[in-house]
């Protein structure tokens, strides 16, 4: 698929199949991940790869009872945050607690800025990937932010205590075609200098 068909064609999803994406689909995803641009501070980032369904239950349901309400107010399902997915992956990196010496002229705020940037980076070549196999996803802040609250919770899925979670997507199959995204050119303004 080329990038401009396999971006039209990315949606988030919440409905899938009982089919789970096999192993190569699965190491093919990690891999544009593995191709994102890196900064120093996601250069040891983590990519947790989550099958195991009772830590799935868990976490889901963790971030539905701080989520539920907001879920609502959006429209969106308030009975599942991972939408029964088969495979949930989290992106983890240490955020900076102050300036690298080597960043000198930066400011704290620009340094985790960047680290979430490069995540997103990740995440997107991620989700491009999965579009391109016939994979469906979601991107996930509900169960990040409930594990970036939630030590015990870091714990349970192995992520290390100095690592703070930072984007996520639940990847499987759907039986559902969304529509293909267009340019939503009223949302932007677009300034040449
Ligand atoms: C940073 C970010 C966080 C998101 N977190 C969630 C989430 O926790 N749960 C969810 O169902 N969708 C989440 N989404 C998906 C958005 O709702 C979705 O991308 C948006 O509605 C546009 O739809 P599309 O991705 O199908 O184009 C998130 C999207 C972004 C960009």
């Amino acid at each position: 698929m080329q990038i401009l068909e396999a971006m039209q064609k990315r949606r988030c999803v919440r409905k899938f199949n009982d089919e789970t994406p096999n192993k190569e689909q699965i190491e093919a995803v990690l891999e544009a991940g593995f191709l994102a641009p890196a900064v120093f501070t996601t250069k040891d980032a983590i990519f947790s790869v989550i099958t195991d369904k009772n830590l799935f239950k868990t976490l889901d349901e963790a971030a539905l009872k701080r989520f539920a309400p907001l879920l609502e107010n959006m429209g969106m399902s308030a009975k599942t945050t991972l939408y029964d997915a088969p495979v949930y992956i989290i992106i983890s990196g240490k955020l900076a607690t102050s300036v690298p010496p080597e960043c000198v002229g930066a400011t704290l705020a620009n340094i985790h800025a960047n680290t979430y940037w490069a995540a997103g980076s990740i995440m997107q070549n991620m989700q491009l990937r999965a579009t391109s196999l016939g994979l469906s996803s979601c991107l996930i802040n509900s169960v990040v932010v409930t594990l970036l609250n939630e030590p015990e919770l870091k714990k349970l899925a192995k992520i290390p205590d100095d690592y703070s979670p930072l984007c996520s997507i639940v990847l499987g199959k759907s039986d559902e075609t969304p529509e293909s995204n267009a340019p939503k050119s009223e949302h932007y303004k677009v300034i040449y200098a």
